[in-house]
């Protein structure tokens, strides 16, 4: 066996970050959400006042920060960031972070940049890693590949509840179409566009809990040990 990655791309919402995290507990595999990546990209953009389209300043910028994920199961995500040593709390998913986001990871040098840093860790053992290229363009060779998906209204159902929880309340047709437009971003960008890799099995998340989720791709992992 080559390596024994496994790569969870999928929309935005599908519940990826849930399902990656909670599968990586049970083998045992380290989760690494790459989106967090491009969120701490975004957010530092924001905090340093760098234009959000200025691909060179924000690579410069990029190499004077450190970007670390730690995993921890008491947080929500899984997993706390740390910028240059500090804590960044909820901040990177706070709606000023979520419109800017898919700007940066639309630029080459920028995904090139965190592309080679997640190949890194990847080297490192076995892991989890949820985002949108795992399977294309990161771990083309990951011995298991998903594509979680879920309806549009589910998946704002989903992060309207989450932005609920936190005490920010959005009407639901306005997250709908933050999705949305979410969506028509990852999948039209020119640099490594959402998509299912040929070989990734795609399951649709709409009406399965996380377990239930999980409890697929655990059964489509076994399958494939025998
Ligand atoms: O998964 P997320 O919502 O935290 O991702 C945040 C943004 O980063 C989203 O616009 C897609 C982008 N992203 C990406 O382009 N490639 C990845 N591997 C992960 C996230």
């Amino acid at each position: 066996m080559a390596n024994d990655h496994v790569a969870i791309d999928g929309t935005t919402s599908a519940g990826k970050t849930t399902v990656s995290q909670r599968l990586a507990m049970v083998t045992g595999h380290l989760y690494l959400d790459t989106g967090a990546m491009y969120r701490s990209v975004a957010y530092l953009a924001l905090k340093n006042g760098v234009d959000l389209d200025n691909e060179s300043g924000l690579v410069t910028m990029l190499a004077h920060h450190k970007i670390v994920i730690v995993p921890d199961s008491g947080a929500a995500a899984g997993y706390r960031v740390l910028l240059d040593g500090h804590g960044t709390g909820d901040r990177l998913f706070d709606p000023d972070v979520a419109a800017a986001v898919s700007t940066v990871a639309a630029l080459p040098a920028i995904r090139h940049e965190l592309v080679e840093r997640q190949r890194r860790i990847a080297a490192e053992g076995p892991v989890v890693m949820a985002g949108r290229d795992i399977g294309t363009v990161v771990l083309p060779d990951a011995r298991h590949k998903f594509f979680l998906t879920a309806s549009i209204d589910e998946r704002a159902r989903r992060r309207q509840a989450e932005f609920q929880e936190r005490g920010i309340d959005i009407p639901f047709d306005e997250v709908r179409a933050q999705i949305a437009e979410r969506d028509r971003l990852d999948s039209t960008r020119a640099a490594s566009p959402l998509r299912a890799a040929p070989d990734a099995i795609t399951i649709d998340s709409t009406e399965l809990e996380a377990d239930e989720v999980v409890a697929q791709m655990r059964a489509v992992m076994a399958a494939a040990a025998t």
